[in-house]
């Protein structure tokens, strides 16, 4: 499969599952995936903290000097931390959006310059959690319920310029991989927590890394040209009900 031949993507988040899936699939569809994250790794060309507008700018210009150009961007970096409202301290909700909402933020805004040279597309990684609600999920729930409406901002932004660029979310629920052990091991009973997790899905299982990337790839890729503003639940059913 060649649907992303020739293109240039950024991705953040790029040591954890679901950036690492992304960055591959990009490379095996013929794209050039430019890779980032706060966390040093094998599969991470530069450090990029998604809430530092200096990182932005740097990597940003290192980006253009590279490649003299950009196609994509999927901000994939995120935490998650439970906590009802009244169990999240204001340092901890703060943390989860600056990270989750800012760090998109930040990323749309600067990639657009070297985006709208060529027309582009943005691919935001927000979560069933900024489609749906949970009682311990303040803090992410606000976060990714921001990250939904700021697609639908930027891309409509993006609609008006010529040529136009792209932005949509993709909304995963569980998926296997660090982040969803994190979470079933914080429970009392973690294997519980996980046959819970799973029991939840209509298709019965979690997801993978690799579907959500499939998903990417798609929204990348010119086949996806007529979709902008739009999100992608992919999530077993889960939010369908
Ligand atoms: N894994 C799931 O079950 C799941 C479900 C729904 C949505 N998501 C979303 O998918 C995205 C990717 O999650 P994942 O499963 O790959 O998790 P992960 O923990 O494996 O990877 C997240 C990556 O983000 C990086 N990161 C954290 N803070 C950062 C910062 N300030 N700057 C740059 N990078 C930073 C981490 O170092 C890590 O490598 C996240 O936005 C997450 O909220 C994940």
């Amino acid at each position: 499969m060649d649907r992303l031949a020739g293109k240039v993507v950024f991705v953040t988040g790029a040591s954890g599952a679901v950036g690492t899936a992304v960055a591959q699939a990009v490379a095996r569809d013929g794209g050039t995936a430019v890779t980032s994250d706060v966390r040093a790794s094998p599969s991470c060309d530069h450090l990029l903290d998604v809430t530092a507008e200096d990182d932005w700018r740097r990597v940003m210009a290192a980006v253009s000097a590279r490649h003299g150009r950009l196609d994509g961007l999927v901000n994939a970096a995120g935490i998650v931390v439970l906590g009802s409202v009244e169990d999240t301290d204001l340092a901890t909700f703060r943390r989860v959006l600056a990270v989750n909402l800012d760090g998109t933020f930040l990323g749309c805004k600067y990639a657009m310059p070297l985006l709208k040279k060529r027309g582009g597309v943005i691919v935001n990684i927000a979560s069933v959690s900024g489609l749906v609600g949970g009682h311990n999920l303040a803090a992410y729930n606000a976060s990714k319920g921001g990250v939904r409406l700021l697609t639908k901002s930027v891309a409509l932004h993006g609609a008006r310029l010529v040529p136009p660029v792209r932005c949509n979310s993709v909304h995963p629920s569980f998926l296997e991989g660090p982040m969803a052990d994190a979470i079933a091991d914080s429970a009392p009973d973690p294997h519980k927590a996980r046959a819970r997790m799973q029991a939840a899905v209509p298709l019965r299982r979690l997801g993978t890394p690799t579907e959500v990337a499939a998903l990417c790839v798609f929204l990348l890729s010119d086949e996806s040209g007529f979709v902008t503003g739009a999100e992608f639940a992919i999530d077993g059913g889960l939010t369908a009900g």
